[in-house]
C-alpha cells in the first residue's frame, strides 16, 4: 500500500512538473511561430534569434533548387520550381538529371505566349490558381515564372515563355497569373528582371538603352507584377545594364525594384547570375543559386559553400568589410518569403493532374489559338459521313512538352494534335497522316525522354510526292508544321538563326497548296516565323505549344467546337528587317553589346511608324463568325488633367454563330512635343456576343494612359493638347476613332 502511495506521489509529482513545463512552453511560443501575429512582427522576432552563421546559411542555395531554413528555430528549407508552364520534375540533389521519382508528372499548361494571346484576365487567373495547385501538392514553395520579358526580336529563344510585345497587354495579363497561384502559399518569382530579350551571349551582354524606353517598354509588366500582382519574388535575369550584371545591379534591383516600387520580396539570382561577392552583397541580391562552383558540377560535397552570399560574405562579415544592416536587409526579405511560403501552416493542399487542371488547360488553350487567315471558309473542317482529312507533318506527332531548357517538363499525358483531331473527328471520317519533312528526331531534355521513335528513311523529294498524292484525293489536308523545343529554335539558351520554317516545310506547304486548295496550314511555335506562301495557302492557324491538352484544343478549333478567339500578342513581319531592332542591325548574336537603339519603337510600334505592312499584325485574329463597329464616341471631348473621360463603342456580331471579340482601344498623341508611337494599346475587352446581338464597350480613359516618359523630367509625363483614341479589332484593323483634347 505504502509502495503504491509512494509511486502515486512520485506520479503526480511528475505529471504536475509536465504540464506546468507545457504551461510555460505555451507562454514562451515565440513570435515569430505565432501566424496570429503581423508577418513583420514575426520576421524581426526571427531575425533577432539568428546567429550570423544561420543568416548568411538562408542567402544561398543548399540544392540545385532549394535553400535552406533554421533548423535549430524550426524554419523549413525552402525549394523552388520551374515554372512557368508547369512543375518541374524532381531533379538529384546536387545535378540536373532526374532523380527516378514516379509521382512527379505533371499537366503541362499552355506556353505563356498562349496565354497572353488569350487576352483575357479570366484565363490568366485559371491558369495561375491550376499551376499553382500543383506546385503546392508537389509542396514547392517558390515557382520560377511567369515570364514577362518583352518581345523584342522574332529570333529570341524564350519568346515562348513571355507575354508578347507589348508592355500594357503583359502588366495586364501577368497580374493574375501571380494572384491565384500565391493564393496557394507559393511565391511567384518572376522572370528574368530585367532587358533579358535575347538567349544569345545571354551571360555577357550589357543592353545599352535609354531610360524612357526603359521605362516605356521593358519595366511595366514588372512593375505591374510587384506592385498589382504583389510577387513575392523576382529573378535576376543573366546579362548586363551599365556593365553590372543584372543580378547584382545597383540601378535596377536597388534604385528601381526596391527603392521606386518598394519591392519587399526577395531578389533571386538566375541559375549561376552571381558572379561576384560585393556587388551581390551590395546590390541587391538576396537568394543566390546555381553558381558554378565544382561542388556543384562534381557533385562533391558543400560546393554550396563557395557560393558569392556564403563563406566570401561571412568573412567579409566578420572582419567588418561588409555591414550588418545589408545582411539583415536580405534576411529579412527571405524570412518573409519563407514565412509567407514554407513557413505558413494553413496552406491548401493543393492537387496534381486533376481533371480540372486538363479542363483548364484545354480552356486556355481554346482562347489562345489564333486563326490567322480563313479565306473561302476552309475552316472550320466538316465532318461530313465518308470525307478523308489527310494530316502532314511532323509536328503533327512530335512531343512538344520535353525540351526547350528549363520549362522542359514530365507530363501525365500529352494529346498530340493528330490523335487529337483523329479522335475528335468522329464515325465515318476518315483520318490518314504522312510526314512531309522531317525536322528533329530527337526527344529528351535532362534524362526524361519522350519514347517517340521520330526515325523516317525517306528522302525529302519522296516525302513531299507521297503527301501531295495522298492530298490530291483528300476532302481537307492540315498541316502541322513549324518550329520545336530544340537548340536554335524555340529553346532556352540559343537564339533561333532565321524567321524561316526550318526543315524545308516551305516546300512541302507550297507542294500541297497545289495539290490541293482546301489546305490549312497549322503553326505550332512560340515566334513569329515567315511565311513566303501566305498568298496560296486560304486557312492559316497558330496554334502555339498547348502542352498537355495541344491536341484537343487544336482539334476544337479544327472542326469548330470553338470559335477560335486569340489574338496575337507580338506581330509577325514578313521579313526579318521589318522589325525595328533587325532593321537597324542593332540585334548582334555575337556582340557583348545590345544597342536596344529602336528604342520604344518595339513590335506594332515600329511597323507603324514605318508604315509597313506585317504579315500579320500585333492583336490580329479571327473568328467563325464576324464582328461589325459603329463609331465610337466620347463622354466628352475635353478632358481635365486630373479627370477622365469615356469612350464607347457598339460591337455587333453579324455572323451566325456566338464569338468572342477582343475591342482594343489605342491612344495616339496628335500633338506630342517628342517622338511617340502612332498609336499604343491602352486598353482591351475580351466580350462574347450571340448572333445578332449588340454589346456597347466603354473605356475610361486617364492622364497615366496619356502619359510619356520624358528624360528631361525624369518621369512620367501629361502634356496638354489632342489626342485620338482608335478603337479596333487589331492594331491594323481599326475600325473608329475620336478625338478629345486634355487642357
Ligand atoms: C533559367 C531560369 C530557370 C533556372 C532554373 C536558368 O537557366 O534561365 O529561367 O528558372 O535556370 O532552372
Amino acid at each position: 500500500m505504502k509502495r503504491t502511495a509512494a509511486i502515486c506521489a512520485i506520479v503526480a509529482t511528475i505529471l504536475s512538473a509536465l504540464s506546468c513545463g507545457q504551461a510555460a512552453r505555451k507562454a514562451e511560443t515565440p513570435v515569430y511561430l505565432d501566424e496570429s501575429r503581423p508577418i513583420e512582427e514575426r520576421v524581426e522576432d526571427a531575425l533577432s534569434r539568428m546567429t550570423l552563421e544561420e543568416k548568411v546559411k538562408i542567402l544561398h542555395a543548399q540544392s540545385k533548387f532549394s535553400s535552406a531554413g533554421v533548423p535549430r528555430l524550426g524554419i523549413p528549407d525552402l525549394w523552388t520550381t520551374d515554372g512557368p508552364h508547369g512543375i518541374r520534375p524532381e531533379v538529384l540533389w546536387d545535378e540536373w538529371n532526374q532523380a527516378g521519382w514516379t509521382n512527379d508528372s505533371c499537366v503541362a499548361f499552355p506556353a505563356l505566349t498562349c496565354l497572353a494571346a488569350t487576352w483575357s484576365e479570366e484565363m490568366s487567373a485559371l491558369y495561375g490558381k491550376s499551376i499553382g495547385e500543383e506546385a503546392r501538392y508537389r509542396e514547392k514553395d517558390v515557382l520560377l515564372g511567369p515570364g514577362v520579358n518583352i518581345y523584342r526580336t522574332p529570333l529570341n529563344g524564350r519568346n515562348f515563355e513571355y507575354m508578347g510585345e507589348d508592355p500594357y497587354l503583359a502588366s495586364k495579363m501577368v497580374v493574375p497569373y501571380i494572384q491565384e497561384v500565391q493564393k496557394n502559399g507559393v511565391a511567384v518569382c518572376v522572370k528574368h528582371f530585367a532587358l533579358n530579350n535575347q538567349e544569345s551571349l545571354r551571360h555577357e551582354y550589357d543592353a545599352v538603352i535609354d531610360d524612357r524606353t526603359l521605362n516605356e517598354i521593358y519595366l511595366p509588366a514588372f512593375k505591374a507584377a510587384v506592385q498589382e500582382g504583389g510577387a513575392w519574388s523576382i529573378m535576376g535575369a543573366y546579362n548586363l545594364y551599365k556593365g553590372q550584371h543584372l543580378c547584382h545591379n545597383q540601378y535596377i534591383l536597388n534604385d528601381i525594384l526596391k527603392k521606386e516600387w518598394g519591392f519587399d520580396g526577395a531578389v533571386i539570382s538566375d541559375w549561376g547570375g552571381c558572379h561576384d561577392t560585393d556587388e551581390a552583397i551590395t546590390n541587391g541580391l538576396d537568394l543566390e543559386f546555381g553558381t558554378w562552383t565544382d561542388g556543384l558540377t562534381m557533385g562533391a560535397t558543400n560546393g554550396y559553400d563557395a557560393y558569392h552570399l556564403a563563406d566570401s560574405y561571412l568573412e567579409r562579415l566578420r572582419d567588418g568589410r561588409a555591414s550588418e544592416d545589408v545582411l539583415n536587409d536580405k534576411v529579412r526579405r527571405v524570412l518573409r518569403l519563407n514565412f509567407r511560403t514554407a513557413m505558413r501552416k494553413d496552406k491548401p493542399n493543393g492537387s496534381l493532374c486533376s481533371p480540372e487542371h486538363y479542363d483548364a488547360a484545354r480552356k486556355i488553350a481554346d482562347e489562345g489559338i489564333v486563326l490567322l487567315k480563313n479565306e473561302g471558309n476552309i475552316l472550320p473542317i466538316s465532318r461530313k459521313a465518308g470525307s478523308r482529312i489527310l494530316v502532314v507533318g511532323e509536328n503533327a506527332l512530335k512531343m512538344m512538352t520535353v525540351g526547350g531548357g528549363s520549362s522542359s517538363l514530365k507530363v501525365q499525358r500529352e494529346i498530340l494534335p493528330l490523335d487529337g483531331i483523329r479522335a475528335a473527328a468522329g464515325e465515318g471520317v476518315t483520318v490518314d497522316y504522312e510526314r512531309g519533312y522531317v525536322g528533329d528526331v530527337s526527344g529528351s531534355y535532362n534524362g526524361v525522354v519522350t519514347g517517340q521513335d521520330l526515325s523516317e528513311s525517306r528522302s525529302a523529294e519522296e516525302l513531299i510526292n507521297d503527301a501531295c498524292k495522298k492530298a490530291a484525293e483528300a476532302d481537307a489536308v492540315i498541316f502541322i508544321g513549324g518550329l520545336n523545343k530544340s537548340r536554335h529554335q524555340d529553346c532556352e539558351d540559343s537564339d533561333r538563326l532565321g524567321l524561316g520554317l526550318p526543315y524545308g516545310q516551305n516546300a512541302v506547304i507550297e507542294a500541297l497548296a497545289k495539290a490541293n486548295p482546301n489546305l490549312a496550314v497549322v503553326i505550332i511555335s512560340g515566334n513569329a516565323v515567315a511565311m513566303p506562301w501566305v498568298d496560296n495557302v486560304n486557312a492559316i492557324v497558330e496554334a502555339w505549344y498547348c502542352g498537355s491538352q495541344s491536341g484537343i484544343a487544336l482539334a476544337d478549333v479544327i472542326f469548330g467546337d470553338v470559335n477560335p478567339s486569340g489574338k496575337l500578342p507580338m506581330t509577325f513581319p514578313v521579313k526579318l528587317e521589318d522589325n525595328g531592332a533587325h532593321h537597324l542591325g542593332a540585334y548582334n548574336p555575337e556582340s557583348r553589346t545590345a544597342n536596344y537603339s529602336e528604342g520604344i519603337f518595339v513590335g506594332y510600334r515600329w511597323a507603324q511608324k514605318q508604315d509597313i505592312r506585317p504579315l500579320f499584325a500585333f492583336g490580329h485574329g479571327l473568328s467563325y463568325t464576324s464582328f461589325g463597329y459603329s463609331e465610337a464616341s466620347v463622354s466628352k471631348t475635353k478632358m481635365a488633367a486630373d479627370g477622365t473621360v469615356t469612350v464607347s463603342v457598339n460591337v455587333t456580331n453579324t455572323g451566325d454563330r456566338e464569338g468572342k471579340e477582343i475591342v482594343q482601344l489605342y491612344i495616339g498623341d496628335d500633338e506630342a512635343s517628342v517622338e511617340r508611337p502612332v498609336m499604343e494599346l491602352k486598353s482591351f475587352r475580351k466580350v462574347s456576343i450571340k448572333p445578332g446581338e449588340t454589346v456597347k464597350v466603354s473605356f475610361e480613359v486617364n492622364a497615366d494612359m496619356l502619359k510619356y516618359y520624358s528624360e528631361e523630367n525624369g518621369g512620367w509625363t501629361l502634356e496638354k493638347g489632342v489626342f485620338t483614341a482608335y478603337i479596333g479589332a487589331a492594331s491594323d484593323d481599326i475600325r473608329t476613332s475620336v478625338k478629345f483634347s486634355v487642357r
